[in-house]
């Protein structure tokens, strides 16, 4: 029984006093473990910090002041957000955080907005993400991801990815050389799920979503740092900057299909950030663990 449950047992109930004592002791001894969990989690984080502080001090300074920008940056929330990033699922973002603050200097004039309106892009993206999104031949990609699926709840038909084309897919529109889009995909949700709270890992795209097919009800939905987006009543396009707290959900009983793709973050130097993203996507390609505790099936 966790702490929550023995709140909820009411006042009047008949308890027995073995259920009583076990009820009483049950909390404490719960809650020490969460202590000790609690402990090896920032003991974890800490460690590696301490050990580089000792080596080379101004290398942990920049890790300390990267990742509380990485924190500060999403402008509410802070604690909870610290938490999440520093404890829960922020450790690939955190590690790659220099880089990413660098690519936010580099990019300026152009501030990184985390949530984009497509007329936030230059002219020249702008068309191709509409080239992608409005001229999509959704009930095919749909069809295909159908032929492909299997029973996981989750799963992601790879067209683009980092720069790369995927061999086992098919598609000339999405497969085609593009100059700003870098990453084409269909994410598919089946029904009653949804991902965890999340960062992405890598600032030098924006994350475009583009709801494809029949768009379900409203617990369709994507939360971006407090921010929410139903596809039903907001419409099929969404852009942000994925390094920012976000999570998805399909809490309905139909399928939701979005397009997922990255495009250059708009800025001055975009062949720098297109080679950094292909950089990347060839690690990815050799590193396979990087993306072996997502809940994404690649198809
Ligand atoms: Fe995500």
């Amino acid at each position: 029984m966790d702490t929550q449950a023995l709140a909820n047992v009411s006042l009047n109930q008949q308890v027995s006093p073995v259920l009583a004592t076990t009820a009483i002791a049950e909390p404490s001894k719960q809650s020490l473990r969460n202590a000790w969990r609690y402990t090896k989690k920032v003991v974890k984080r800490v460690a590696p910090l301490l050990i580089v502080g000792v080596i080379y001090p101004p290398l942990a300074i920049v890790y300390v002041a990267c990742g509380l920008y990485e924190v500060l940056r999403h402008g509410r929330d802070r604690a909870a957000i610290a938490h999440h990033f520093f404890l829960v699922n922020g450790g690939l973002t955190w590690a790659l955080s220099p880089m990413n603050t660098l690519i936010d200097i580099l990019s300026l004039p152009f501030v990184n907005k985390k949530i984009y309106k497509l007329s936030d892009f230059p002219k020249a993206y702008q068309d191709e993400i509409r080239q992608v999104t409005e001229g999509c031949p959704a009930e095919e990609i749909i069809a295909e991801v159908h032929r492909r699926r299997q029973a996981d709840e989750r799963t992601m038909m790879i067209y683009k990815w980092y720069g790369f084309n995927n061999a086992g897919a098919s598609c000339s529109q999405f497969q085609k050389k593009f100059k700003y889009i870098q990453t084409i995909g269909v994410s598919t949700f089946y029904p009653q799920t949804k991902t965890s709270k999340h960062f992405g890992w890598l600032r030098a795209g924006v994350r475009v979503l583009y709801n494809i097919g029949p768009a379900p009800s409203e617990g369709a939905h994507i939360v971006v740092n407090g921010t929410k987006h139903t596809w039903c009543k907001d419409g099929p396009l969404f852009m942000f900057d994925d390094t920012v707290v976000h999570q998805s959900f399909n809490l309905t009983d139909m399928e939701r299909h979005c397009l997922f793709i990255d495009v250059l973050r708009p800025s001055y130097c975009p062949m720098l950030l297109r080679s950094l993203i292909h950089f990347m996507g060839y690690v990815w390609t050799r590193l396979p663990f990087l993306g072996k505790h997502s809940n994404w099936r690649l198809i």
